[in-house]
């Protein structure tokens, strides 16, 4: 991650390859006068000619030769009214990649046009702006043979009155971000249950206790559904439990689905786009960036995750479709499909966390079903839960860090989607209304435990880019899980 720079020096004097200038659409320039002053008057002449309306995301690059700063980037931001946290986000990864494009590898933002807009957010629009840019100047590298990152931004400054504590938050939130875009990308090969568990173990704080559970004593603790996934796997499986205690009483709890590889087992998935499902471990990733950010926060509150990290893979020791299998809390359960795999890893995680951990609320993040990607596309996450306060306080934080949630539907009809003839549950029905059969699967687990569900599979990964993700990874659910626990109080 690049780090951020908050300048404190008026723009005209700021040296750098680039001098980025957000501009409005719908009102004047005047504030840069120094700046086009020490131009020569070449940015009111660019604003003059028409071409530069300031239209969201449009950019213009002109060189400034004699300035202290190489250049100067007049960044559209749109109408001034419009103006909200999503649209700062936006502007300052347009503008970052727009540098990147004309190999310019370092800038500094002014913010003093942002300023004269009143936002509703939280944070100043310094915050968002720099938050689109950071997020949007990552790039996945580490198997290129190019010296890292040749051509990536390398620095990154901002004009803002942002106070120290507003900064460290900000580079909170990213840096949650992106450790999940790394993790997901990490191809699992490399990215094995037990490579998760060093990512844990990495994580290290005095408030962080974490354990990692390996498979004997899963097996005593009777969580046979979760270990049954990774029967096929020589790669072994990891229950991961990481304790995060910065304030009193009883730990939210926090389960992110962990599956390193998903073949799909026995019932093997089709050839194409196989290879992608090294990111069924999406959900581990953004609860591991949580995590992270919390002990560099020093929040308040207590949080406990849970990753039960698995491999799904065939072989001569895996489990098989037709096995009746018994899960921590002693619910039998009949595996139709071993590609219905997430859920049996889930089950034991609840009931982990119902049985060991006494939780205020238990919020559970999945790539869990190929239906959920089909109803909502890429544009949101599909939330169900059994708790009316802990999912609003979910669309809360959704709604803050535009990482979206739609909620579905939780009818108690769902639940005989999968009734099974031979055991108290089937872990597969028919595909109409898998997603939500998922979530009633996982429903029973909770218990009276306030639980909430989010499936991911349709968002964690992009086959496009998307305004500050390029394809691939978008760390779906980091930053909407780190806002959801650090407002847990208010
Ligand atoms: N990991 C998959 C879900 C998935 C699919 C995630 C596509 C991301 C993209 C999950 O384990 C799975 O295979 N789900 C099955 C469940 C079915 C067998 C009930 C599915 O959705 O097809
Ligand atoms: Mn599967
Ligand atoms: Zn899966």
């Amino acid at each position: 991650m690049i780090k951020l720079r908050n300048v404190r020096a008026d723009e005209a004097n700021v040296s750098t390859e680039c001098l980025i200038l957000p501009f409005f659409s719908d009102t004047k320039y005047s504030v840069y006068s120094a700046v086009d002053t020490a131009t020569g008057g070449l940015i009111s002449r660019a604003v003059k000619s028409g071409r530069f309306s300031a239209d969201f995301k449009q950019t213009m690059l002109i060189y400034t030769p004699g300035c202290k700063f190489e250049s100067v980037m007049l960044a559209g931001a749109g109408n001034k009214k419009e103006l909200d946290a999503e649209r700062l986000r936006q502007t300052g990864s347009a503008a970052i990649r727009q540098l990147n494009s004309q190999r310019l590898y370092s800038g500094v933002f002014s913010t003093a046009v942002l300023n004269s807009a009143k936002l509703k957010e939280e944070f100043s629009s310094a915050f968002y702006l720099a938050e689109g840019a950071l997020l949007g100047s990552y790039k996945f590298t580490k198997y290129k043979r190019e010296t890292k990152c040749k051509k990536c931004i390398k620095e990154l400054g901002i004009i803002s009155s942002m106070s120290a504590g507003e900064i460290k938050q900000l580079n909170a939130f990213v840096a949650a971000s992106l450790f999940a875009r790394d993790l997901v990308s990490a191809p699992a090969n490399e990215l094995t249950p037990s490579a998760m568990a060093s990512y844990a173990r990495a994580i290290k704080s005095s408030s962080i206790k974490t354990k990692i559970i390996e498979q004997k004593e899963a097996q005593r603790l009777g969580m046979n559904a979760y270990l049954s996934v990774g029967k096929g796997s020589r790669e072994l499986p990891r229950f991961i439990v990481m304790e995060y205690k910065g304030g009193k009483g009883s730990p939210v709890v926090l389960i992110g689905k962990s599956v390193t590889f998903d073949s799909g087992g026995i019932s093997l998935k089709p050839v194409d786009g196989m290879e992608k499902m090294k990111y069924d471990m999406a959900g581990g990733a953004a609860v591991l960036g949580v995590m992270k950010a919390l002990s560099d926060l020093k929040l308040k509150v207590n949080v406990t995750a849970i990753l039960p990290a698995v491999e799904n893979l065939p072989g001569g020791s895996a489990y098989r479709p037709g096995d009746v299998i018994k899960a921590i809390n002693g619910t039998s359960i009949e595996v139709v499909s071993t590609d219905a795999e997430g859920r049996l890893t889930l089950a034991d995680a609840i009931g982990y966390a119902v049985k060991f951990l006494k939780p205020r609320a238990i919020v559970d993040i999945a790539t869990l079903t190929g239906a959920c990607a089909i109803a909502l596309g890429g544009e949101a996450a599909a939330m169900m839960g059994s708790d009316r306060e802990l999912m609003d306080r979910l669309k809360k934080a959704s709604a803050d860090t535009y990482e979206r949630v739609w909620e579905m539907p939780l009818f108690e009809e769902y639940a005989d989607y999968l009734s099974s003839d031979i055991a108290d549950l089937k872990n597969s029905g028919s595909r109409t209304g898998s997603l939500m059969a998922s979530a009633a699967f996982l429903k029973g687990f909770a218990g009276s435990v306030p639980w909430a569900h989010l499936d991911i599979a349709g968002t964690a990964w992009s086959d496009k880019d998307r305004p500050y993700s390029l394809k691939g990874a978008t760390g779906m659910g980091a930053r909407l899980l780190l806002k959801f626990v650090r407002d847990i109080d208010k």
